[in-house]
């Protein structure tokens, strides 16, 4: 049988019996279509709006550590799901944007002014906003295309930004609850595990010191 051409790494590890990609999706837009359903249906609860804003923000951090569990799935336990990272990273920018336009158009009214004051008073919109903008970039290069025109070195760089975002977005949720609920405080302690995995794998592969010429 001939292969397909294959992403890097694809085929490190064990790959689980192939779920088409666009199956990622349809399962990955299930709780925005319910959301959607739900809020016309009146089953949101005593605040809608609320409701809707916070279910969409918690979906894209969760598609986030998903994105970010990919790595570590196949480094540790040889689970290779690394063709399904793509979906996963888009489906967290898609709900990033739904999230930023029920709280732009539902909450805010559209009324820029009062976003902007919201920007500059509220840390955890400041960062909830530059979490997101750092989303932008990485979505639009997230396709074949872009990684040609930008070589595949300068892709992976840009994308541990992902790293950042990922930070930005734990920090937003722990900020926008002002005590110290358990459920903020378990996504955070998940993106450290998943960002501290990283840097002691990337620190234990640090070039070895040079040697003195003889
Ligand atoms: C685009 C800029 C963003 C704005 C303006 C924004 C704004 C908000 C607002 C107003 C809330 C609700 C606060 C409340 O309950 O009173 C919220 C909650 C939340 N947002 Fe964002 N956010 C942004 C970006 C993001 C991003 C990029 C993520 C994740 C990738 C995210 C994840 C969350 C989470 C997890 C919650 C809490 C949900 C809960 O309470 O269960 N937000 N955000």
């Amino acid at each position: 049988m001939h292969g397909k051409a294959s992403i890097p790494g694809a085929k490190k590890g064990f790959s689980l019996p192939q779920v088409p990609k666009i199956l990622v999706y349809l399962v990955g837009f299930i709780p925005a279509v319910w959301l959607f359903y739900a809020g016309i249906t009146d089953q949101l609860g005593a605040d809608p709006m609320r409701y809707l804003e916070q279910a969409l923000g918690l979906w894209a951090l969760r598609f986030l550590i998903a994105t970010l569990t990919i790595t570590p799935l196949r480094q540790l336990v040889s689970i290779n799901l690394l063709r399904y990272r793509r979906a996963l990273g888009l489906l967290t920018f898609y709900y990033a944007l739904l999230h930023l336009v029920t709280y732009t158009v539902l909450d805010q009214g559209l009324d820029f002014a009062a976003i902007g004051a919201d920007i500059v008073k509220r840390p955890y919109i400041t960062i909830g906003m530059a979490t997101f903008v750092i989303l932008v970039p990485l979505a639009l290069t997230s396709n074949n295309a872009a990684i040609r025109r930008l070589g595949g070195q300068a892709w992976a760089k840009l994308h541990r930004l992902v790293y950042v975002a990922a930070i930005g977005a734990a920090l937003h949720f722990l900020l926008v609850v002002k005590s110290w609920p358990m459920e903020p405080m378990v996504y955070a302690a998940i993106v450290v595990i998943l960002l501290g995995y990283r840097l002691v794998r990337s620190l234990g592969r640090a070039p070895a010191p040079r040697r003195r010429p003889a």
